[in-house]
């Protein structure tokens, strides 16, 4: 489907013999922002790793950008344009700011407006103030910042955050919301994972909630807003 970037369809990924995805299905338009929520040990993160291939489905099917992913090893999945986020960040302690962001470029030539290091550093101008610090000496929302800036320099297609604003200080927080409106204003397409629901449907276009591995309701904010039993029911708000 040419309307469809991304389309998970009825994935089923183990840890060893533990099964934690049991058919779960969900999609991204072009230009869409898109939350997955769920309870925690939901399998949220399992989904991720699944898409970028870390963690590979052994059934179903997920369609990036009209080809199938399921079985490609992750470098190939991040070379089509998928740039991940991770939750904990991992950057790399012992590169300076700069080194990490430079490490993670990469040409896509089918980027119209590729990030350069300046544009990163326009759109968090802390990064810029910490280039030459090393990546261990960051604060929590600093190393986030980096995390996020060091996956826009791979020019994703798609842009997958695990936990954007897990652990993070309020203002620190309300400074990712903004930056990934600001990207999605853009065109960015987006998945997000994150807790704060309110924020989420602020932001984004469509949710999917999942329960143990399955998908269990999707819908617009709107949707959602007006459900209060679901927010009980599956996020245990
Ligand atoms: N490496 C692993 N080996 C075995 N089981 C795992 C592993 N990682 C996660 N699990 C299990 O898979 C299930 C889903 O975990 P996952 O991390 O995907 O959930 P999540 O929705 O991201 O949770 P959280 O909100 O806590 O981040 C949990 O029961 C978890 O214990
Ligand atoms: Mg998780």
């Amino acid at each position: 489907m040419a309307d469809t970037l991304l389309e998970v369809d009825g994935i089923e990924t183990c840890y060893g013999l533990s099964q934690v995805l049991f058919g779960l299905s969900l999609s991204i338009r072009p230009g869409e922002m898109v939350s997955l929520m769920g309870r925690n040990g939901m399998g949220k993160t399992t989904t991720i790793r699944s898409i970028m291939g870390l963690t590979p489905a052994r059934a179903g099917s997920i369609r990036f950008a009209g080809a199938e992913v399921r079985q490609l090893p992750s470098y190939r999945i991040a070379k089509l344009g998928v740039g991940l986020v991770p939750e904990g960040r991992q950057i790399f302690p012992n590169l300076t700011v700069r080194e990490n962001l430079v490490a993670a470029a990469a040409d896509r030539f089918s980027s119209p407006n590729p990030w350069t290091l300046a544009a990163i550093y326009v759109m968090f101008p802390r990064l810029a103030e910490r280039a030459a610090n090393m990546g261990n000496q960051l604060s929590g929302g600093e190393q986030q910042m980096l995390a996020i800036g060091r996956a826009l320099m791979t020019n994703p297609k798609l842009l997958i955050l695990d936990e954007a604003t897990e652990g993070l200080a309020p203002l620190i927080r309300e400074e990712i919301w903004h930056c990934l409106s600001l990207l999605k204003s853009r065109g960015q397409s987006i998945l997000v994972v994150d807790k704060n629901v309110d924020h989420l449907a602020r932001i984004c276009d469509r949710h999917f909630i999942i329960e143990r591995g399955k998908t269990m309701w999707s819908g617009t904010s709107d949707q959602l807003m007006a459900e209060p039993d679901l927010q009980h029911k599956y996020l245990g708000i």
